[in-house]
């Protein structure tokens, strides 16, 4: 197992985040919901929105049998709606072509609307224990820290290559904790500014923090 991943799961379970709604369960429902609300918006400001939504929706068929008005009601005030959207013709596609059942094969995943690879891959982790990797513009940062990777991360060869890099880094064991692990690193500690990296459980092997080139990466956008 990567060092990196085996450092990583250990900080996890000490200083991680433990007691966010969305985890302590495997309902990949409930995981689903929560990804999405999580792609544009903070911990801090879904969860309130989210314990209201899964009382009203708590599983895929009430969310399908719902209108989308009233979906939209729910989403009132959390912003860039064709998530939402989304996320209620995903659930009515679960129905209609999934027997009700969330669907397990990562491909599969891949093709409800709103769930891109990222996603995706969060939810096979966190619900399925399956070894796919997140990549968001947290992990994509960590990443570009850690093993000096050069470029604005948005430019399709430097994701290409993030998305190589990520999947070489997986666990054996342990998704749930690493991938939880490559969200909260990214949220506490390797932050875009001030990052924490004396408290940093990578440090001694990050190439950036090594070289003095934690400013400088990732990359920001060639103007
Ligand atoms: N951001 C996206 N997914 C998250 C999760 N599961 N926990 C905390 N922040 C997140
Ligand atoms: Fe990020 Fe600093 Fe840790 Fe490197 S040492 S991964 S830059 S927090």
């Amino acid at each position: 197992m990567s060092e990196f991943a085996t450092r990583l799961i250990a900080w996890q379970k000490v200083h991680g985040r433990h007691d966010l709604p969305w985890q302590n369960t495997r309902d990949p429902y409930a995981i689903w919901v929560s990804e999405i609300m999580l792609q544009q918006t903070q911990v801090t400001a879904v969860i309130g929105y989210y314990a209201k939504f899964m009382q009203r929706f708590p599983d895929i068929a009430t969310l399908a049998n719902a209108t989308q008005e009233e979906v939209l009601q729910y989403w009132s005030g959390l912003g860039y709606y064709s998530r939402a959207r989304n996320l209620h013709k995903a659930a009515q596609t679960i129905m209609a072509e999934h027997g009700g059942q969330f669907p397990q094969d990562f491909e599969v995943i891949q093709q409800l609307s709103g769930i891109g690879r990222s996603t995706a891959a969060a939810i096979a982790s966190f619900a399925f224990n399956q070894p796919q990797t997140i990549l968001d513009g947290n992990v994509k940062r960590v990443l570009a820290r850690h093993y000096l990777v050069e470029g604005w991360p948005g430019l399709p060869k430097v994701e290409k290559q993030l998305w190589v890099l990520a999947e070489g880094l997986l666990p054996e064991h342990g998704m749930v904790a690493y991938t939880q692990g490559l969200m909260d690193l990214g949220a506490t500690l390797c932050t875009r500014s001030k990052p924490k990296c004396l408290l940093c459980p990578l440090n001694s092997t990050c190439s950036a923090y090594q070289q003095n080139r934690v400013k400088e990466l990732p990359a920001s956008k060639p103007r």
